[in-house]
């Protein structure tokens, strides 16, 4: 029999790129969707297949949710708070796929990325788990793309610098990047089009816009746009921000480590849309050359795109331009470090809502449907 799955938070920034990546591979044909809300009950649903689902159900319904075989949620941490305790203990013995970070490190959950850990992901059912975590997306994008040295267990540390998209922030931070970018066009548009303004007034123009009171900093609270925000997420009291926390504890949770792998980051926001970028300097345990370095990083996963390190293929391939809205992970700007012969550094972009948010959640529903 086909399992009833509920979803909620589908129709949010994530969940909407679930659904349409579940359209595409036609994962509807083998469930029973339902769906839920917070706010909007009664009211329509999505179209799947041409067919519109009526009468959206309760979200804080707990004995309509303890109908489901599986609840897959992107609604966020306030709502996984709030319901996912009292679910479990109404007795409900289904599996709970989220995409929020609350449930992340609990000792009875597992975080999901199957190309990185298929094999601890089963051994997890096998054990009795029932809920199932997407990871920090800068942590699942580095892992796809240096899955195969983490596999060979070729890294002794890596020291990462990320330039992460404004969707990772949220829908809203969306918006108001786009707004800032247009106040600042608008400042100067007049002065774009004639080439009697010296670049200096434009200049100046720009960053008086960027000062003035009514620039839209509502999300944010500061310019993001011809700026870039150097924190992410909030402060641990220990130097790092949460951001830069997740990156060694999901990884060595993901990997389900023996030994910590060490991961330092430094987590800055800049102003792409959805693609995050990563600078990675990795040292390894052995001096290994850089082809084969190549060889493994490529061989690793098919989603992975080797961009030699050259100008031409770099500056078309290796950015969240060219990435944007697909599963590709580049990974390019391959060099021996200065520093010695068993560090190198490289470089990697992907999408934060595909590989870095939906799509090992849709993998891991895949998984389930078919147990
Ligand atoms: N926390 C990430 C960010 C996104 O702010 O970019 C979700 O993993």
């Amino acid at each position: 029999m086909m399992k009833s799955v509920g979803f909620i938070g589908w129709r949010g920034m994530v969940g909407s790129v679930l659904l349409n990546r579940m359209r595409e591979e036609n994962d509807f044909l083998k469930i029973n969707p339902h769906f839920f809300s917070t706010s909007q009950l009664g009211q329509d649903g999505p179209i799947i297949n041409n067919i519109v689902f009526k009468n959206l159900k309760d979200a804080y319904n707990i004995d309509l949710l303890k109908e489901m075989d599986i609840i897959i949620t992107c609604q966020g941490s306030v709502y996984t708070d709030t319901i996912y305790s009292k679910l479990r203990k109404s007795n409900w013995k289904g599996y709970w796929i989220d995409a929020a970070s609350t449930l992340r490190m609990k000792n009875d959950s597992i975080i999901v990325l199957d190309p990185i850990n298929l094999k601890v992901i089963k051994k997890a059912l096998n054990s009795g788990i029932k809920t199932f975590v997407g990871s920090n997306c800068t942590v699942s994008l580095m892992l796809m793309a240096l899955g195969g040295l983490f596999s060979s267990k070729l890294v002794e540390w890596i020291s990462v610098s990320t330039y992460q998209a404004a969707s990772g922030a949220g829908a809203k931070h969306v918006i108001e990047l786009l707004k800032q970018m247009g106040a600042l066009y608008n400042a100067v548009s007049k002065d774009l089009s004639n080439n009697v303004c010296s670049i200096l007034d434009i200049i100046k123009k720009v960053t008086k816009k960027i000062q003035d009171d009514n620039f839209p900093l509502q999300y944010f609270s500061v310019p993001l746009a011809g700026s870039l925000i150097p924190w992410i997420d909030i402060d641990m009291k220990t130097g790092q921000s949460r951001e830069e926390w997740k990156g060694q504890f999901e990884t060595n949770k993901i990997l389900d480590s023996k030994n910590q792998i060490i991961i330092d980051e430094t987590c800055v926001r800049i102003s792409s849309i959805r693609c995050h970028s990563q600078s990675i300097l990795v040292k390894l345990n052995k001096n290994i050359s850089l082809k084969n370095i190549e060889e493994i990083i490529i061989n690793h996963n098919k989603w992975v795109d080797f961009v030699p390190n050259n100008i031409e293929e770099t500056i078309f391939k290796l950015t969240p331009s060219a990435v944007t809205g697909t599963l590709t992970i580049p990974v390019g700007r391959l060099r021996k470090s200065n520093i010695g012969d068993k560090y190198f550094s490289v470089f990697t972009v992907g999408d934060q809502l595909l590989w870095g948010a939906a799509e090992p959640l849709r993998r891991m529903l895949k998984l389930l449907i078919n147990i």
